[in-house]
């Protein structure tokens, strides 16, 4: 029996395998769903669906289900022409937390995409550390500077190399497994 977890990974490689990422849409709420149902579609019966219930991470309490699409078109708002603010909208598309599982990896796809069309880069997701990551993320609800600092560390513009997007997906995997 395979995994959810190899299953979903083999989807993220199928994903720019077969190019299907030039139908997501950029940086929207329904790019993150499109995103998210290719990751999970077979997998939960969640799958591109904001949740109705409240969840917490290692103590830190995401939004409300209740104040979800308000925030969701909240988020559809912010400015996204430079990396501060796409680091900023990612940030808060983290903490909001749509869906009950899979945000982590949904969302670093999705910020790729914004960083690739509006500044061709992307992170280097292979040489973000795991710990060093997840810390920043849990410090990001007050305050974003690390995370900025980290990911701004690990930008590239090889952003059409097939390598480094692959191994960008194994590391993001790495840090939910
Ligand atoms: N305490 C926290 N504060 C803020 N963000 C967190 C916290 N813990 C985890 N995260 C974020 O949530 C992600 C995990 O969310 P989850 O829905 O489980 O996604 P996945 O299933 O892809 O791991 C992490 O990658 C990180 O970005
Ligand atoms: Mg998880």
């Amino acid at each position: 029996m395979k995994t959810i977890y190899k299953t979903s990974l083999e989807n993220a490689y199928r994903l720019f395998e077969s190019n299907a990422i030039v139908t997501i849409q950029v940086g929207t709420t329904k790019g993150l769903k499109q995103l998210h149902n290719y990751l999970f579609n077979e997998l939960y019966d969640f799958a591109e669906k904001v949740r109705t219930q409240n969840i917490s991470n290692g103590g830190f309490r995401s939004a409300s289900s209740l104040y979800l699409n308000e925030i969701l078109v909240k988020i559809e708002t912010m400015p996204k022409t430079n990396f501060e603010e796409t680091i900023a909208k990612y940030v808060k598309m983290n903490i909001t937390h749509p869906f009950m599982e899979g945000n982590g990896r949904t969302m670093r796809i999705w910020l790729d995409m914004l960083l690739k069309t509006k500044l061709q880069k992307m992170v280097n997701w292979q040489f973000v550390d795991k710990t060093l990551y997840l810390q920043a993320m849990q410090r990001s609800p007050i305050n974003n500077l690390e995370s900025r600092t980290l990911l701004n560390a690990n930008l590239t513009d090889d952003i059409h190399n097939r390598k480094v997007i692959f191994k960008g997906i194994e590391q993001s995997y790495y840090y939910e497994g």
